[in-house]
């Protein structure tokens, strides 16, 4: 380990996960200053806001070469997905920052559905079983959809801004929107190549891991609901909500996952050479008491991280320091035995259309000791109150001695406290664990 040297630290994104990760980075005895690009109102109570546009990798660079910045956060996938990690090794002054998030090639785990199946199929990862379709062997993908059982999961090869995922209930339906993908363009280049898959029926949840390409910390896992309405009905979202332990993930299912799932990941990313120095997101399902990979992530997922990183107790710098210097064999992870659940208010009309704009109510530096607020779509508008500016406004996570009590006091300060026009939130989120 290094002795204590304060580092300038840049985080990028501008999500309720980034809130949760410039909270926890400030925490850090290491952290000194904290630049957040672009953040949110939230993550300038933790550091520094700086417009930086996180697609512009010369910005980037410039702007960690003027304020001599040691250490590097990715949150979203984008930028990885288009290769920040190897912008970073390429260039004399970048390589000696200390990068969170994989290289170009770790990151098809996310951005190409064809490559993680094939990465699954080389490394025998249990996932459902598929087949790669491309305007070269159209024809023979209609025939395979016509056999295939319902309901067929089709998704784009490329990101497709979460929207790539089709579960079609009947062969109509298949057709057109493998028509639509591979010949109409329909999620562009991202849609030139399809991934048809078998649909697996099981509960999902979300286990994460933090690799420097030897070892690996598994963080504590989470569950998050996706859909708009109350018992998981209605519109997929981002995410409304999201909690953590999930408890069907007994120590028997979670060794499974790890030795299925996760070591034969981490060693498969070694021994094909692939660098890869940050977190992998597995989405994995629970089958009949076995796990499958339903999709890879090059990042923290969001709001998983709302609720995962609260109750990771190491100083999360020191781990990204382990982390860069392929150390992390040697550390360990200590993880608060509270549970915790986070509950997301969003603008009327998500995840269609909303307006922004909207004054929020009620907020404050401090909810008690078991409850904090991550906001996600909010800005700073020109009278300097804090106002509505995305489909996912904030979020309120609260620990508790279970999850239906951490949900309870979550909801109680959305009911009690918080208030914007239009303002939406379910209040089930925890329902099966109560
Ligand atoms: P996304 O988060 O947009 O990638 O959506 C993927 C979602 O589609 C997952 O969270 C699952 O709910 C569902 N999904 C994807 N693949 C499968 C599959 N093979 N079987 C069942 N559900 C799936
Ligand atoms: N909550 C799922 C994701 O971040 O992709």
């Amino acid at each position: 380990m290094h002795g204590v040297t304060l580092m300038n630290i840049l985080l990028l994104g501008s999500g309720g996960r980034e809130h949760a990760l410039a909270w926890k980075l400030n925490q850090s005895v290491w952290t000194n200053p904290l630049y957040i690009a672009p953040g949110n109102a939230g993550t300038a109570q933790c550091g520094i806001n700086v417009e930086l546009d996180i697609s512009d990798f010369e910005a980037i660079e410039k702007f960690c070469i003027d304020k001599k910045i040691e250490m590097v956060v990715v949150g979203p996938e984008e930028p990885l997905v288009n290769g920040l990690g190897d912008h970073f090794k390429s260039k004399e002054e970048l390589q000696k920052i200390f990068f969170i998030g994989p290289s170009k090639s770790g990151a098809r785990l996310e951005g190409s559905k064809s490559f993680a199946k094939e990465f699954m199929m080389r490394h025998k990862i249990p996932t459902a079983s598929y087949r790669q379709f491309d305007n070269t062997n159209y024809e023979e993908g209609i025939d395979y959809l016509k056999n295939h059982p319902l309901p067929i999961v089709l998704k784009a090869d490329g990101l497709a801004a979460g929207k790539g995922v089709m579960i079609c209930q009947n062969y109509i339906e298949a057709i057109a929107e493998y028509e639509l993908m591979l010949q109409q363009s329909k999620f562009g280049e991202a849609s030139k190549k399809i991934v048809v898959e078998e649909f697996l029926t099981g509960i999902e949840l979300s286990v994460f891991v933090l690799t420097d390409g030897k070892s690996y910390l598994l963080l504590p896992e989470a569950k998050d609901y996706k859909r708009i309405g109350e018992k998981d009905t209605g519109l997929n979202t981002g995410g409304m909500g999201a909690v953590s332990p999930v408890p069907f993930a007994t120590a028997s299912f979670m060794q499974k996952v790890e030795k299925q799932i996760i070591k034969p990941t981490v060693d498969g990313l070694a021994k094909e050479n692939i660098d890869y120095r940050g977190f992998v997101f597995f989405g994995l399902i629970n089958v009949n008491g076995d796990p499958y990979v339903i999709e890879y992530n090059c990042r923290l997922g969001d709001p998983e991280t709302e609720v995962v990183i609260p109750r990771l107790e190491n100083d999360l710098v020191g781990l990204f320091i382990s982390t860069c210097n392929q150390e992390l064999g040697e550390a360990k992870l200590s993880v608060d035995p509270r549970s915790a659940a986070t509950i997301m208010a969003v603008s009327r009309g998500y995840p269609v259309t909303y307006e922004k704009g909207y004054e929020i109510y009620g907020l404050k530096k401090n909810y008690g000791k078991d409850s904090l607020i991550f906001q996600a779509g909010t800005t700073e508008n020109q009278e300097k109150r804090i106002v509505t500016n995305g489909g996912r406004v904030l979020c309120v996570t609260s620990y508790g001695k279970n999850i239906a009590d951490a949900a309870a006091r979550s909801l109680e300060i959305l009911k009690e406290e918080i208030d914007y026009d239009g303002i939406y939130y379910r209040t089930d989120i925890g329902y099966e664990f109560s």
